[in-house]
């Protein structure tokens, strides 16, 4: 029998109306628990989260980091109430990580203890924990041997075209096979053989030039002054601290082999798979999937002997969407893989790295970046930049050069698992002056969501406009969906199918049209039953508007993102990130009392049903 192509899932709440408050809002009853704030231990080697920030590096090393984002749950023991939840740690606030905010120098700007930038390291990257569910409760377990933090000091192993080439080659790693540190994990994904993969955002500004930049590095926007945090003030170019800190300063002149670090940002900006279920496994980067400023990583609709497919947008104004095509072919059996670094090896170090193209009439175009291809002036990527391993470093330096579309902020990809079609958010451009078919509205601030069916071959998509965010009193310019109060968003980001077919849309939102009548929020909507009359999938129009229904708001000040679930859908997981003044309990959803100021602490919320029955439906 071939299998269903449309879900059988009607959801089954009411939406909920939009909230402006310190706590969580979810539909009538539901239940929200906090699960897993920043400082949570992970073993004894951390001391409990204190409310004053004066916790220490050492303790943030063994402790959940902060902003959570991408989130994925692995079961253990084909259990639903007990597994591995993998979160991606986005950035920090620096503010609510110390007592007092980052020590600087009122004279000279610069950070002046150690401790603190040690700690922002540390609060950056990957958490790895086991929790279980107790009637209906779910806890992490403290000192379980798969507890594991991947921080902005980490080694990690590198794979793929760009592994032991000269981009690659520090002090730390004289035949480029390794880097440290994991930085601005966003988004997320998981591989169909069972791991994690993250995804490294805006990690070009944790690191600073002040000289000559490589093509890649100025086309991928590596810091010329001073970065983000300053953790480069640090740097110093002395033996006590050249190895753990120069390498934020990769200024070219004025250094010497002790620390020689002018490769170290062409270490970052990769897709890196970790194995959960292997604590003592390195993570490992694969370069194979390009170098930019990654959102999130999703494969596509699996087929036995077909290439694994994936997905992946490059967070940034007019930066374009990618694709991933294994040379190897899906064999059903290393689903269930032992050695899931090798099955990722097999199909994430081999492949086609393709950029899209979004032509009229709803026809695209896949343009492989491999030295071949024929460039929009007339000569080859491989005339241009040089090697594949060249190319990748320079990803969106080769995708400008094929004519790829630039889009309005590409952010998560989900892929229905019934008909195979693929979502993907485009946040907000409010730069846009130029419309093109895919990014048509000028100044684009509330975002859309676009989706493709791949065609008969590799190269070929056609594709539509799902839904288009709005303010509900928009005009008939702007509303374009018909939204109205019960579904107004704007700047979709997170994005994640359930395997049941629901597609979960989570917002990331700044336009005040919006956030004047509600905050950050998730609603969820069915596409594979928007069908037309001849049975055609349909976009999300003034006839079907409430078929996109807001389940979850989240408090003032935060954005609602990433997204997992239990494998018997009873439990959902969704994280908030930067909070202004939350939590205030273990229940997500009380309001934090006026006039009081808590130290906001981003966290896993737990959403479900009171009756323990499935989420959503
Ligand atoms: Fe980190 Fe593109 O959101
Ligand atoms: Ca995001
Ligand atoms: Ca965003
Ligand atoms: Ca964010």
């Amino acid at each position: 029998l071939p299998p269903p192509t449309q879900s059988d899932i009607t959801l089954g709440f009411d939406s909920i109306p939009g909230s402006l408050t310190d706590g969580v809002s979810i539909p009538q009853g539901y239940r929200a628990q906090v699960l897993a704030p920043w400082g949570t231990p992970l073993n004894d080697k951390a001391a409990p989260w204190k409310d004053d920030g004066s916790n220490t590096s050492d303790d943030q090393a063994n402790a959940v980091g902060q902003n959570h984002d991408g989130m994925h749950f692995f079961p253990l023991n084909d259990a639903a109430d007990d597994g591995l939840l993998c979160i991606n740690h986005e950035y920090i606030e620096p503010d609510a990580l110390h007592p007092t905010g980052p020590s600087v120098d009122p004279v000279t700007g610069l950070r002046t203890i150690l401790d603190e930038v040690r700690k922002e390291i540390n609060a950056h990257g990957v958490t790895v924990v086991r929790i279980k569910r107790t009637n209906g409760v779910w806890e992490v377990i403290k000192n379980d041997p798969h507890n594991r933090r991947f921080t902005g000091a980490t080694t990690f192993d590198m794979s793929g075209p760009v592994a032991y080439s000269d981009h690659l080659v520090t002090a730390f790693s004289p035949d480029g096979s390794q880097t440290r540190g994991t930085l601005n994990n966003c988004g997320n994904g998981s591989t169909p053989w069972g791991t994690y993969l993250t995804c490294e955002e805006n990690w070009p500004e944790y690191f600073v030039n002040k000289g000559e930049m490589s093509a890649a590095n100025a086309r991928i926007g590596v810091a010329t002054k001073d970065t983000r945090y300053g953790w480069n003030h640090f740097a110093g170019h002395d033996e006590e601290r050249a190895d753990e800190f120069s390498r934020f300063d990769i200024t070219p002149t004025g250094i010497s082999a002790l620390y020689d670090y002018r490769n170290e940002a062409n270490g970052h900006g990769y897709i890196v798979e970790i194995d959960p279920y292997s604590p003592n496994q390195r993570g490992i980067k694969r370069t194979a999937l390009g170098r930019f400023r990654h959102e999130g990583c999703t494969f596509g609709k699996l087929e036995e002997g077909k290439p694994v497919v994936f997905y992946s947008g490059h967070d940034s104004r007019f930066e374009y969407l990618y694709k991933y095509v294994s040379d190897a072919l899906w064999s059903e059996a290393d689903a269930n893989s032992s050695n899931r670094i090798a099955t990722g090896d097999k199909y994430m170090n081999d492949g086609t790295l393709y950029v899209a193209r979004f032509d009229e009439d709803g026809q695209g175009e896949w343009l492989p970046l491999v030295p071949g291809t024929v460039t929009t002036d007339g000569k080859t990527l491989g005339e241009h930049l040089g090697t594949l391993a060249d190319i990748i470093v320079n990803t969106a330096g080769a995708a400008d050069l094929v004519g790829a579309t630039p889009m309005d902020r590409p952010e998560w990809c989900a892929v229905d698992p019934f008909t195979g079609s693929v979502y993907l958010t485009l946040t907000n451009n409010t730069r846009r002056t130029e419309a093109n078919p895919a990014n048509p509205r000028l100044k684009n601030s509330f975002g859309h969501i676009i989706r493709w069916n791949e065609g008969a071959s590799d190269t070929e998509f056609s594709w539509d406009i799902f839904v288009f965010g709005s303010p509900a009193n928009g005009d008939s310019e702007t509303n374009l969906s018909g939204l109205t109060d019960e579904n107004q968003f704007a700047s979709p980001d997170g994005l994640a199918f359930d395997p049941r077919g629901i597609m979960w849309v989570q917002t990331d939102n700044g336009a005040k049209e919006v956030t004047e009548h509600t905050n950050d929020q998730m609603l969820a909507v069915v596409p594979s039953r928007l069908l037309d009359a001849e049975g055609n999938q349909k976009p999300l129009r003034a006839d079907n508007q409430m078929e996109l229904r807001r389940f979850f708001v989240g408090p003032n000040d935060c954005e609602v993102t990433g997204v997992a679930f239990s494998p018997d859908y009873q439990s959902l997981f969704a994280n908030i990130q930067h909070p202004g003044n939350w939590p205030y309990s273990d229940d997500a959803t009380q309001i934090t009392p006026a006039g009081i100021s808590i130290r906001p602490r981003a966290a896993t919320v737990v959403i479900s049903k009171v009756d323990g029955t499935e989420v959503g439906v």
